[in-house]
């Protein structure tokens, strides 16, 4: 009873992953799911098959490895973050598609909530900003156009969930209504000062306090499977929103240690320690984990669309047939072009949050091609990193100046890691192990099955694989980040 199983709930797919006690990968199982776009700017998923998706990963990891339930000491959980579901406490059965964090449809409420304003109070204690981007207002959709939803919530008939507390509801059999608390910072409901859901947020929201779950610390007792599912009971011991367990695995436990997870999007957090750092300059202040009741913030830039990027090459303008045809296609680019891509497929994230601003692309010739379009694509990834980290510096000052570690899909492409650190002009590290989220939400469940080290030790097994250097002259830089300013506020002007 060694082994540790990591569920990584993603946007696209959901993965399940054996780790034996020494953190080595034994085996995947992944699937992709069916996204779901109702109207534009709207998507959803199906929490039904998102639930099928986990049963089938987990069994086929369990196949791969050899290994039975009763061989596996510890399951940990980490997903995509703020996606809302709202489901039935007696069926279990959800209300309503799951409205993903990608959605905008409460772009409106949102706005109107700060013309009246209530921003300043809302970001004071939950860290966030007015944006359809976190679950409360999608909560409050929910009970406003489900039929009958929102007499069932006042009779304390429905439950509200991240995915984790979806998942964690479902695998316990309907046992256990709890998040952690790195979910609940991503609802607008939870004061991450006081680490307590707000009930004058809730108030101000209309959405009924029985909803919601709760909440514990990243490593702790969680409930166990129902051992109908997969033969036997396994406990679960350790949860994370992704990119805070991507921060765990990239062992950034000091603060001004900062990571880039570049997955549908990039997100990057910088360790702020216990301080709560409160962004001038439009970042998030979220919380990174907490372990014995311990809370360490992080500052965050939440970019949209960074890997979704290349899947847009692939499905919509169908340049390529696969990701890694990317990179290739990027080099044979003509540089001296200098196509701009703002890829605002769903609106702006950090440090912009405008969400009726669009995609545009700037600089087109007669000789603009595939290979351009790869290339400003592949760019606008590290040009939009560049934005958190102006901001980071500005809040945070020297201490952000330090080196990016960097994980996630996109990673791959040396490319773009070689301009990332161009562009930012800062040293960017790739490490050995790129599959941090899974790693990350493993480690919280095995320091809490007393299987893994503390955090420190952890830490020591960080390796790096290498280390991309900026090369680019200093006015090359500038000049290309000028000419992306000037590029986001023209796409923010349409
Ligand atoms: O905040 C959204 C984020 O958690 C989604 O991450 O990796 O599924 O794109 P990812």
């Amino acid at each position: 009873m060694t082994h540790i199983l990591a569920i990584d709930q993603g946007t696209t797919s959901t993965r399940a992953i054996i780790f034996d006690e020494g953190l080595r990968v034994q085996a995947v199982a992944q699937e992709e799911f069916a996204q779901i776009y109702p109207a534009p700017g709207w998507v959803e998923h199906d929490p039904e098959v998102i639930w099928q998706t986990v049963l089938s990963t987990v069994r086929g990891a369990l196949a791969k490895a050899g290994l039975a339930a009763s061989d596996i000491a510890a399951l940990g959980i980490t997903n995509q973050r703020e996606t809302t579901v709202v489901w039935d406490r007696a069926t279990g059965e959800a209300i309503h598609n799951a409205i993903v964090w990608q959605d905008r449809r409460t772009a409106e409420t949102c706005a109107s909530l700060r013309a009246s304003g209530h921003e300043p109070r809302i970001t004071d204690k939950t860290g966030l900003l007015l944006d359809p981007y976190f679950s409360a207002t999608k909560v409050a959709w929910l009970l406003d156009n489900v039929p009958g939803a929102r007499e069932k919530a006042l009779r304390g008939e429905l439950a509200f969930g991240t995915i984790d507390s979806f998942l964690i509801w479902r695998l316990t059999g309907g046992q256990r209504h709890v998040t952690d608390a790195t979910n609940a910072a991503r609802t607008l409901l939870y004061d991450i000062g006081a680490n307590a859901w707000d009930s004058e947020i809730c108030a101000l929201l209309n959405i009924p306090m029985s909803l919601l779950p709760e909440v514990k610390d990243c490593a702790d007792d969680f409930g166990a499977t129902d051992a109908a599912l997969f033969g036997a009971e396994i406990p679960i011991l350790g949860v994370a929103g992704d990119q805070q367990a991507a921060t765990v695995g990239q062992a950034c436990f000091t603060p001004g240690m900062l990571k880039s997870t570049y997955g549908t999007g990039c997100f990057a957090l910088l360790n702020t320690g216990g301080e709560r750092v409160a962004s001038q300059n439009r970042l998030l202040t979220t919380i990174a984990y907490r372990l014995n009741g311990e809370t360490t913030y992080a500052l965050e830039g939440s970019i949209f669309i960074a890997g979704a990027v290349v899947q847009w090459l692939r499905d919509g303008l169908k340049i390529i047939a696969q990701a890694s045809e990317t990179q290739p296609l990027a080099e044979q680019a003509e540089a001296a072009q200098g196509l701009v891509m703002v890829p605002a497929f769903t609106g702006l994230g950090a440090p912009y949050w405008n969400p009726d601003c669009r995609g545009a692309i700037f600089g087109l010739t007669r000789n603009s091609g595939p290979a351009e379009f790869a290339r400003a694509a592949l760019e606008s990834v590290g040009l939009q990193t560049r934005d958190l980290l102006e901001a980071m510096r500005a809040d945070w000052g020297t201490a952000a100046e330090g080196v990016l570690r960097v994980d996630g899909g996109m990673v791959s492409s040396d490319w773009t890691m070689q301009f990332l650190a161009d562009i930012l002009g800062a040293p960017v590290d790739r490490p050995v192990v790129t599959e941090t989220t899974a790693l990350g939400a493993a480690y919280l469940a095995g320091l809490q099955a007393g299987i893994c080290p503390p955090p420190a030790e952890f830490a020591e097994s960080w390796a790096l694989e290498t280390r991309f250097t900026p090369q680019m002259p200093r006015g090359e830089r500038n000049a290309k980040y000028a000419r992306w300013q000037r590029a986001v506020q023209a796409a923010m002007a349409v």
